[in-house]
Protein backbone atom coordinates (compact mmCIF):
# COMPACT_ATOMS: atom_id res chain seq x y z
CA UNK A 1 0.00 0.00 0.00
CA UNK A 2 1.25 3.24 -1.19
CA UNK A 3 0.38 6.51 0.47
CA UNK A 4 -2.01 7.22 -2.41
CA UNK A 5 -3.94 4.23 -1.40
CA UNK A 6 -4.69 5.83 2.03
CA UNK A 7 -8.46 7.19 0.71
CA UNK A 8 -11.06 8.09 3.03
CA UNK A 9 -14.36 6.60 2.30
CA UNK A 10 -15.22 9.39 -0.21
CA UNK A 11 -12.32 8.06 -2.34
CA UNK A 12 -10.63 11.74 -1.90
CA UNK A 13 -7.51 11.78 -0.40
CA UNK A 14 -7.56 11.24 3.23
CA UNK A 15 -5.82 13.60 5.33
CA UNK A 16 -2.43 12.77 6.05
CA UNK A 17 -3.21 11.75 10.06
CA UNK A 18 -0.23 10.71 12.36
CA UNK A 19 -1.21 7.13 12.84
CA UNK A 20 -0.95 7.16 8.64
CA UNK A 21 1.93 8.54 8.57
CA UNK A 22 3.31 6.40 11.41
CA UNK A 23 1.51 3.43 9.43
CA UNK A 24 4.07 4.37 6.20
CA UNK A 25 6.65 4.51 7.93
CA UNK A 26 6.61 0.95 9.96
CA UNK A 27 5.51 -0.57 6.43
CA UNK A 28 9.70 0.26 5.40
CA UNK A 29 11.35 -1.92 8.17
CA UNK A 30 8.52 -4.32 9.30
CA UNK A 31 6.51 -6.51 7.29
CA UNK A 32 3.10 -5.93 6.42
CA UNK A 33 3.68 -2.46 8.53
CA UNK A 34 2.49 -4.61 11.86
CA UNK A 35 4.71 -6.63 13.86
CA UNK A 36 1.42 -8.91 14.81
CA UNK A 37 -0.64 -10.47 12.21
CA UNK A 38 -4.05 -10.26 14.86
CA UNK A 39 -3.94 -6.76 15.37
CA UNK A 40 -4.03 -5.11 11.85
CA UNK A 41 -6.58 -4.20 9.78
CA UNK A 42 -7.32 -1.76 6.59
CA UNK A 43 -6.37 0.20 6.35
CA UNK A 44 -4.16 0.52 9.10
CA UNK A 45 -5.00 0.67 12.78
CA UNK A 46 -4.66 3.84 14.63
CA UNK A 47 -1.04 4.56 16.68
CA UNK A 48 -1.45 4.62 20.47
CA UNK A 49 -0.25 7.66 21.78
CA UNK A 50 -1.10 6.58 25.54
CA UNK A 51 -3.72 4.81 27.24
CA UNK A 52 -6.07 6.02 30.29
CA UNK A 53 -8.51 3.53 31.85
CA UNK A 54 -10.42 2.44 29.46
CA UNK A 55 -9.47 4.72 26.81
CA UNK A 56 -6.39 4.92 24.09
CA UNK A 57 -5.55 8.07 23.22
CA UNK A 58 -3.98 8.08 19.61
CA UNK A 59 -0.81 9.84 17.62
CA UNK A 60 -3.70 12.39 16.67
CA UNK A 61 -5.19 12.76 19.87
CA UNK A 62 -8.12 10.81 19.14
CA UNK A 63 -10.43 8.92 22.56
CA UNK A 64 -10.96 5.94 21.31
CA UNK A 65 -12.78 3.35 23.60
CA UNK A 66 -10.66 0.18 24.05
CA UNK A 67 -12.41 -2.93 23.92
CA UNK A 68 -9.95 -4.68 22.38
CA UNK A 69 -7.96 -4.47 25.78
CA UNK A 70 -4.81 -5.69 24.01
CA UNK A 71 -6.53 -8.99 22.92
CA UNK A 72 -8.32 -9.65 26.36
CA UNK A 73 -4.92 -9.46 28.08
CA UNK A 74 -6.06 -5.98 30.69
CA UNK A 75 -8.01 -6.63 33.36
CA UNK A 76 -8.20 -2.61 34.46
CA UNK A 77 -7.60 -0.95 31.37
CA UNK A 78 -4.63 1.47 30.73
CA UNK A 79 -2.32 2.79 33.19
CA UNK A 80 -4.13 1.52 36.01
CA UNK A 81 -2.88 3.57 38.90
CA UNK A 82 -2.39 0.52 41.33
CA UNK A 83 -0.07 -1.31 38.69
CA UNK A 84 1.41 1.93 37.77
CA UNK A 85 2.66 2.20 41.58
CA UNK A 86 3.66 -1.36 41.84
CA UNK A 87 5.85 -1.14 38.70
CA UNK A 88 7.56 2.50 39.31
CA UNK A 89 8.38 0.59 43.18
CA UNK A 90 9.85 -2.48 40.92
CA UNK A 91 11.73 -0.88 38.28
CA UNK A 92 13.84 1.56 40.85
CA UNK A 93 15.13 -1.84 42.17
CA UNK A 94 16.25 -3.49 39.25
CA UNK A 95 14.69 -5.40 36.32
CA UNK A 96 15.71 -8.50 35.51
CA UNK A 97 18.90 -10.72 38.27
CA UNK A 98 19.60 -14.13 37.42
CA UNK A 99 18.85 -14.93 41.18
CA UNK A 100 15.10 -15.04 42.32
CA UNK A 101 13.03 -12.62 44.15
CA UNK A 102 10.18 -12.99 46.56
CA UNK A 103 7.65 -11.87 43.82
CA UNK A 104 7.04 -14.72 42.09
CA UNK A 105 6.38 -16.62 45.05
CA UNK A 106 3.77 -14.42 46.03
CA UNK A 107 2.26 -14.46 42.36
CA UNK A 108 2.45 -18.15 42.72
CA UNK A 109 0.89 -18.10 45.93
CA UNK A 110 -2.13 -15.62 44.77
CA UNK A 111 -2.97 -18.20 41.68
CA UNK A 112 -2.78 -20.70 44.65
CA UNK A 113 -5.37 -19.00 46.45
CA UNK A 114 -7.75 -18.39 43.97
CA UNK A 115 -7.90 -21.95 43.02
CA UNK A 116 -6.17 -24.94 45.21
CA UNK A 117 -5.62 -27.09 41.64
CA UNK A 118 -3.21 -24.39 40.63
CA UNK A 119 -0.93 -25.30 43.33
CA UNK A 120 2.64 -24.83 41.87
CA UNK A 121 3.42 -23.12 39.04
CA UNK A 122 5.97 -21.59 36.66
CA UNK A 123 6.16 -18.52 34.77
CA UNK A 124 6.79 -17.69 31.41
CA UNK A 125 6.92 -14.61 28.94
CA UNK A 126 3.89 -15.72 26.91
CA UNK A 127 0.75 -18.05 26.55
CA UNK A 128 2.22 -19.93 23.54
CA UNK A 129 5.47 -20.10 25.50
CA UNK A 130 2.67 -21.62 28.34
CA UNK A 131 1.64 -24.05 26.00
CA UNK A 132 4.43 -25.49 24.93
CA UNK A 133 5.89 -25.99 28.32
CA UNK A 134 2.25 -27.64 29.81
CA UNK A 135 2.58 -29.80 26.41
CA UNK A 136 6.27 -30.90 26.88
CA UNK A 137 5.32 -31.48 30.64
CA UNK A 138 2.79 -33.64 29.95
CA UNK A 139 5.27 -35.86 26.92
CA UNK A 140 7.80 -35.90 30.47
CA UNK A 141 4.90 -37.43 32.46
CA UNK A 142 3.67 -39.88 30.19
CA UNK A 143 6.67 -41.06 28.24
CA UNK A 144 4.35 -40.34 24.92
CA UNK A 145 4.55 -37.18 22.13
CA UNK A 146 1.11 -37.12 20.69
CA UNK A 147 -1.17 -34.49 21.41
CA UNK A 148 -5.17 -33.78 20.68
CA UNK A 149 -6.65 -30.54 20.09
CA UNK A 150 -10.22 -29.06 19.03
CA UNK A 151 -10.73 -28.08 15.47
CA UNK A 152 -10.38 -24.35 15.10
CA UNK A 153 -9.05 -23.31 18.83
CA UNK A 154 -6.30 -21.32 19.56
CA UNK A 155 -3.84 -21.97 21.53
CA UNK A 156 -0.63 -19.48 20.15
CA UNK A 157 2.19 -20.65 17.41
CA UNK A 158 3.47 -23.56 19.20
CA UNK A 159 3.58 -25.84 15.67
CA UNK A 160 1.72 -28.51 17.33
CA UNK A 161 -1.06 -26.14 18.83
CA UNK A 162 -1.33 -24.22 15.27
CA UNK A 163 -3.02 -27.72 13.46
CA UNK A 164 -6.09 -27.30 11.97
CA UNK A 165 -6.60 -23.52 13.40
CA UNK A 166 -7.76 -22.17 10.21
CA UNK A 167 -9.08 -25.58 7.92
CA UNK A 168 -11.31 -24.20 4.91
CA UNK A 169 -14.31 -26.38 4.47
CA UNK A 170 -12.92 -28.01 1.78
CA UNK A 171 -10.33 -29.59 4.14
CA UNK A 172 -12.83 -30.25 7.20
CA UNK A 173 -12.89 -33.97 7.22
CA UNK A 174 -10.42 -36.52 6.73
CA UNK A 175 -11.64 -39.67 4.70
CA UNK A 176 -13.43 -41.46 7.94
CA UNK A 177 -15.54 -38.28 8.22
CA UNK A 178 -13.11 -37.26 11.27
CA UNK A 179 -11.98 -33.01 11.77
CA UNK A 180 -8.49 -33.30 9.40
CA UNK A 181 -4.94 -32.67 11.06
CA UNK A 182 -4.64 -29.18 8.61
CA UNK A 183 -1.16 -27.28 8.85
CA UNK A 184 -1.72 -23.58 9.54
CA UNK A 185 1.81 -22.68 8.75
CA UNK A 186 3.43 -23.45 5.43
CA UNK A 187 6.05 -25.55 6.02
CA UNK A 188 4.72 -27.09 8.78
CA UNK A 189 6.58 -31.41 9.42
CA UNK A 190 4.11 -33.61 8.49
CA UNK A 191 5.27 -35.30 11.59
CA UNK A 192 3.95 -32.30 13.36
CA UNK A 193 0.11 -33.25 11.55
CA UNK A 194 0.63 -37.34 12.13
CA UNK A 195 0.84 -36.36 15.82
CA UNK A 196 -1.83 -33.77 16.59
CA UNK A 197 -5.29 -35.45 16.69
CA UNK A 198 -8.28 -33.16 15.94
CA UNK A 199 -11.40 -33.43 17.78
CA UNK A 200 -15.20 -31.66 17.21
CA UNK A 201 -16.01 -29.18 19.59
CA UNK A 202 -19.67 -30.22 19.88
CA UNK A 203 -20.23 -33.92 18.74
CA UNK A 204 -19.27 -35.87 21.67
CA UNK A 205 -19.78 -38.91 20.30
CA UNK A 206 -17.87 -38.54 17.83
CA UNK A 207 -14.94 -37.15 20.12
CA UNK A 208 -15.40 -40.73 22.23
CA UNK A 209 -14.70 -42.43 19.45
CA UNK A 210 -11.82 -40.57 17.87
CA UNK A 211 -10.10 -40.54 21.41
CA UNK A 212 -10.98 -44.12 22.27
CA UNK A 213 -8.88 -44.74 19.10
CA UNK A 214 -6.28 -42.40 19.42
CA UNK A 215 -6.13 -42.53 23.25
CA UNK A 216 -3.60 -44.61 24.56
CA UNK A 217 -1.47 -43.09 22.01
CA UNK A 218 -2.02 -39.72 23.29
CA UNK A 219 0.51 -37.49 26.09
CA UNK A 220 -2.57 -34.65 26.33
CA UNK A 221 -5.50 -33.08 25.73
CA UNK A 222 -5.21 -29.15 25.59
CA UNK A 223 -8.87 -27.59 25.65
CA UNK A 224 -10.39 -24.41 26.02
CA UNK A 225 -13.68 -24.49 27.33
CA UNK A 226 -15.15 -21.03 25.64
CA UNK A 227 -12.35 -20.81 22.93
CA UNK A 228 -12.90 -17.35 21.07
CA UNK A 229 -12.27 -19.47 17.62
CA UNK A 230 -14.70 -21.69 18.22
CA UNK A 231 -17.59 -19.19 18.64
CA UNK A 232 -16.88 -18.12 22.05
CA UNK A 233 -19.23 -20.56 22.91
CA UNK A 234 -19.17 -23.07 25.72
CA UNK A 235 -17.71 -26.65 25.03
CA UNK A 236 -21.08 -29.01 25.52
CA UNK A 237 -20.43 -30.60 29.00
CA UNK A 238 -20.55 -34.21 27.07
CA UNK A 239 -17.72 -33.48 24.89
CA UNK A 240 -15.59 -32.51 28.37
CA UNK A 241 -16.99 -35.41 30.00
CA UNK A 242 -15.87 -37.69 27.03
CA UNK A 243 -12.75 -35.76 27.39
CA UNK A 244 -11.99 -36.65 30.90
CA UNK A 245 -13.03 -40.09 30.60
CA UNK A 246 -10.52 -40.66 28.12
CA UNK A 247 -8.06 -38.61 30.37
CA UNK A 248 -8.92 -41.50 33.39
CA UNK A 249 -9.10 -44.55 31.07
CA UNK A 250 -5.57 -43.60 29.16
CA UNK A 251 -3.83 -41.71 31.37
CA UNK A 252 -3.88 -38.90 28.81
CA UNK A 253 -2.83 -35.59 30.62
CA UNK A 254 -5.30 -33.02 30.26
CA UNK A 255 -4.06 -29.23 29.76
CA UNK A 256 -7.12 -26.64 30.23
CA UNK A 257 -5.80 -23.49 28.57
CA UNK A 258 -6.95 -20.67 30.67
CA UNK A 259 -4.58 -17.82 28.83
CA UNK A 260 -7.96 -16.13 28.17
CA UNK A 261 -10.21 -17.44 30.04
CA UNK A 262 -9.57 -16.99 33.65
CA UNK A 263 -10.78 -13.94 34.01
CA UNK A 264 -14.06 -15.64 33.28
CA UNK A 265 -13.79 -16.73 37.43
CA UNK A 266 -11.95 -15.94 40.80
CA UNK A 267 -10.26 -19.32 40.28
CA UNK A 268 -10.06 -19.55 36.69
CA UNK A 269 -12.92 -21.16 34.08
CA UNK A 270 -11.60 -24.82 35.04
CA UNK A 271 -13.74 -24.76 38.28
CA UNK A 272 -16.51 -23.39 36.33
CA UNK A 273 -16.46 -25.98 34.32
CA UNK A 274 -15.90 -28.53 36.57
CA UNK A 275 -12.66 -29.73 35.08
CA UNK A 276 -10.01 -31.02 36.29
CA UNK A 277 -6.78 -30.24 34.66
CA UNK A 278 -3.79 -31.40 35.31
CA UNK A 279 -1.81 -28.92 33.50
CA UNK A 280 -3.21 -25.41 33.24
CA UNK A 281 -1.99 -22.65 31.19
CA UNK A 282 -2.32 -18.93 31.88
CA UNK A 283 -0.98 -15.81 30.35
CA UNK A 284 -3.23 -12.05 29.57
CA UNK A 285 -4.24 -10.58 32.76
CA UNK A 286 -1.57 -12.47 35.74
CA UNK A 287 0.98 -9.93 33.97
CA UNK A 288 -1.27 -7.19 34.58
CA UNK A 289 -0.42 -5.67 31.06
CA UNK A 290 2.99 -7.21 30.94
CA UNK A 291 4.27 -10.50 28.86
CA UNK A 292 3.42 -12.99 30.71
CA UNK A 293 2.76 -16.83 30.38
CA UNK A 294 2.40 -19.58 33.41
CA UNK A 295 1.97 -23.16 33.49
CA UNK A 296 0.58 -24.59 36.67
CA UNK A 297 -1.19 -27.38 38.26
CA UNK A 298 -0.94 -30.34 41.18
CA UNK A 299 2.61 -30.82 42.66
CA UNK A 300 2.66 -33.98 41.36
CA UNK A 301 2.62 -33.03 37.50
CA UNK A 302 4.33 -30.02 37.94
CA UNK A 303 7.37 -32.15 39.39
CA UNK A 304 8.14 -33.25 35.94
CA UNK A 305 9.80 -29.93 36.03
CA UNK A 306 11.25 -30.33 39.06
CA UNK A 307 15.57 -30.13 38.78
CA UNK A 308 16.05 -30.60 42.47
CA UNK A 309 16.92 -34.14 42.03
CA UNK A 310 19.20 -33.68 38.91
CA UNK A 311 18.14 -32.56 35.58
CA UNK A 312 14.41 -32.58 35.55
CA UNK A 313 11.98 -34.91 32.68
CA UNK A 314 11.46 -31.29 30.98
CA UNK A 315 13.61 -28.73 31.59
CA UNK A 316 11.95 -24.93 31.96
CA UNK A 317 13.95 -21.80 31.49
CA UNK A 318 13.77 -18.55 29.91
CA UNK A 319 15.99 -15.51 30.20
CA UNK A 320 13.21 -13.47 31.26
CA UNK A 321 11.12 -15.91 32.89
CA UNK A 322 9.32 -14.69 36.48
CA UNK A 323 11.14 -11.26 35.76
CA UNK A 324 10.21 -8.40 38.80
CA UNK A 325 8.19 -6.23 36.28
CA UNK A 326 5.96 -8.78 34.92
CA UNK A 327 5.36 -9.84 38.69
CA UNK A 328 4.84 -6.92 40.40
CA UNK A 329 2.27 -5.67 37.52
CA UNK A 330 0.37 -9.21 37.97
CA UNK A 331 -0.04 -9.19 41.82
CA UNK A 332 -1.43 -5.83 41.29
CA UNK A 333 -3.56 -6.64 38.64
CA UNK A 334 -5.11 -9.67 40.26
CA UNK A 335 -5.05 -7.95 43.87
CA UNK A 336 -7.50 -5.52 42.26
CA UNK A 337 -9.37 -8.64 40.62
CA UNK A 338 -10.90 -9.57 43.34
CA UNK A 339 -14.35 -11.51 43.59
CA UNK A 340 -15.96 -8.59 43.30
CA UNK A 341 -14.49 -7.04 40.94
CA UNK A 342 -15.09 -10.68 38.66
CA UNK A 343 -18.74 -10.43 39.54
CA UNK A 344 -19.29 -6.84 38.41
CA UNK A 345 -17.48 -7.20 35.26
CA UNK A 346 -19.03 -10.45 34.24
CA UNK A 347 -22.48 -8.58 35.41
CA UNK A 348 -21.57 -5.73 33.04
CA UNK A 349 -20.75 -8.61 30.04
CA UNK A 350 -24.16 -10.23 30.55
CA UNK A 351 -25.66 -6.52 30.23
CA UNK A 352 -24.32 -5.72 27.05
CA UNK A 353 -24.79 -9.45 25.69
CA UNK A 354 -28.46 -8.69 26.42
CA UNK A 355 -28.82 -5.54 25.30
CA UNK A 356 -27.14 -6.24 22.34
CA UNK A 357 -29.21 -9.62 21.46
CA UNK A 358 -32.34 -7.56 22.72
CA UNK A 359 -31.50 -4.86 20.23
CA UNK A 360 -30.96 -6.96 16.69
CA UNK A 361 -34.10 -8.73 17.71
CA UNK A 362 -36.38 -6.47 17.91
CA UNK A 363 -34.60 -4.67 14.47
CA UNK A 364 -35.20 -7.93 13.25
CA UNK A 365 -31.72 -8.79 12.06
CA UNK A 366 -30.00 -12.76 12.01
CA UNK A 367 -27.04 -11.88 14.34
CA UNK A 368 -26.43 -12.48 17.86
CA UNK A 369 -23.48 -11.57 20.40
CA UNK A 370 -22.01 -14.75 22.27
CA UNK A 371 -19.64 -15.14 24.74
CA UNK A 372 -19.65 -15.31 28.70
CA UNK A 373 -18.19 -12.83 31.85
CA UNK A 374 -16.45 -9.56 30.33
CA UNK A 375 -15.98 -11.24 27.15
CA UNK A 376 -18.14 -11.14 23.87
CA UNK A 377 -17.99 -11.51 19.83
CA UNK A 378 -20.90 -10.74 17.60
CA UNK A 379 -21.97 -13.36 14.83
CA UNK A 380 -23.50 -11.68 12.15
CA UNK A 381 -25.53 -14.20 10.83
CA UNK A 382 -28.30 -16.61 11.90
CA UNK A 383 -27.57 -19.85 11.89
CA UNK A 384 -27.18 -21.62 15.45
CA UNK A 385 -23.03 -20.97 16.59
CA UNK A 386 -21.58 -24.39 18.67
CA UNK A 387 -18.25 -24.83 17.39
CA UNK A 388 -15.36 -23.47 14.42
CA UNK A 389 -17.19 -24.10 11.62
CA UNK A 390 -20.97 -23.03 12.52
CA UNK A 391 -18.63 -19.71 13.68
CA UNK A 392 -16.41 -19.37 10.70
CA UNK A 393 -17.96 -16.34 8.63
CA UNK A 394 -19.70 -16.75 5.68
CA UNK A 395 -18.11 -15.38 2.87
CA UNK A 396 -20.78 -12.35 2.79
CA UNK A 397 -20.35 -11.94 6.48
CA UNK A 398 -16.47 -11.96 6.27
CA UNK A 399 -16.57 -8.91 4.06
CA UNK A 400 -19.65 -7.61 6.82
CA UNK A 401 -17.67 -7.98 9.96
CA UNK A 402 -14.41 -5.58 8.98
CA UNK A 403 -17.34 -2.54 7.64
CA UNK A 404 -19.17 -3.26 11.05
CA UNK A 405 -15.43 -2.67 12.84
CA UNK A 406 -14.51 0.21 11.12
CA UNK A 407 -18.10 1.75 11.36
CA UNK A 408 -17.19 0.98 15.46
CA UNK A 409 -13.84 2.63 15.17
CA UNK A 410 -14.95 5.40 13.15
CA UNK A 411 -17.26 6.07 16.30
CA UNK A 412 -14.79 5.96 18.57
CA UNK A 413 -14.70 2.07 19.89
CA UNK A 414 -12.12 -0.45 18.82
CA UNK A 415 -13.42 -4.15 19.28
CA UNK A 416 -10.48 -7.06 17.88
CA UNK A 417 -10.77 -7.07 13.77
CA UNK A 418 -13.47 -9.94 14.41
CA UNK A 419 -15.58 -7.97 16.09
CA UNK A 420 -15.40 -9.56 20.09
CA UNK A 421 -13.73 -7.86 22.94
CA UNK A 422 -13.41 -7.80 26.68
CA UNK A 423 -14.18 -5.30 29.01
CA UNK A 424 -11.94 -3.74 31.58
CA UNK A 425 -12.99 -2.37 35.47
CA UNK A 426 -13.07 0.84 34.12
CA UNK A 427 -15.80 0.87 33.04
CA UNK A 428 -19.58 0.98 33.99
CA UNK A 429 -22.74 1.13 32.73
CA UNK A 430 -22.36 4.06 30.54
CA UNK A 431 -19.78 2.58 28.67
CA UNK A 432 -21.37 -1.07 28.27
CA UNK A 433 -24.65 1.33 26.92
CA UNK A 434 -22.61 3.43 24.73
CA UNK A 435 -20.94 -0.30 23.49
CA UNK A 436 -24.41 -1.81 22.86
CA UNK A 437 -26.13 0.88 20.99
CA UNK A 438 -23.29 1.84 18.75
CA UNK A 439 -23.08 -2.03 17.66
CA UNK A 440 -26.55 -1.97 17.11
CA UNK A 441 -26.63 0.83 14.64
CA UNK A 442 -23.47 -0.39 12.89
CA UNK A 443 -25.08 -3.49 12.49
CA UNK A 444 -28.37 -2.71 11.34
CA UNK A 445 -26.59 -0.45 8.62
CA UNK A 446 -24.56 -3.01 7.87
CA UNK A 447 -27.66 -5.23 7.11
CA UNK A 448 -29.63 -2.29 5.31
CA UNK A 449 -26.84 -1.10 3.23
C1 LIG B 1 -6.46 -19.31 24.32
C2 LIG B 1 -5.09 -18.79 24.02
N1 LIG B 1 -4.01 -19.53 24.32
C3 LIG B 1 -2.77 -19.10 24.09
C4 LIG B 1 -2.53 -17.86 23.55
C5 LIG B 1 -1.12 -17.40 23.27
O1 LIG B 1 -0.78 -16.39 24.14
P1 LIG B 1 0.36 -15.34 23.76
O2 LIG B 1 -0.20 -14.44 22.71
O3 LIG B 1 0.67 -14.64 25.06
O4 LIG B 1 1.51 -16.14 23.25
C6 LIG B 1 -3.61 -17.04 23.24
C7 LIG B 1 -3.39 -15.68 22.66
O5 LIG B 1 -4.29 -14.97 22.31
C8 LIG B 1 -4.93 -17.52 23.45
O6 LIG B 1 -5.99 -16.78 23.11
Amino acid sequence: MSAHTLRNDTGLEAPMTRSAAAFLREQRVVPGGSMRHASWFAPHPPYAARGEGCWIIDLDGRRILDCANNFFSLAHGHAFPPIVAALTDAIAKGTAFGVPMEAEIALAETLRARNPRLEQTRFCNSGTEAVMAAIKGARGVTGRHRIAKFEGCYHGSYDHAEVSLESRPEEWDDAAGNPASIAYAKGTPPAVLADTVVLPYADADRCAAILKREGPSLAAIILDPQASKAGMVPMPAAVIAAVQQACARDGIMLIVDEVVNFRLGFGGVSPLFGLEPDFVTLGKIIGGGLPVGAVSGPAARMAVYNHAAGKPKVALGGTFSANPLTMAAGLASLAHYDEAAVARLNGLGEMLRQRVNAGLAAAGLPGRMAGAGSLFRLHPGARKIEDYRSARPLPAEAEALPRIHAAMLGAGILLTPNCSGALSTPMGEEQVVLIADTLIKATIAEFQA
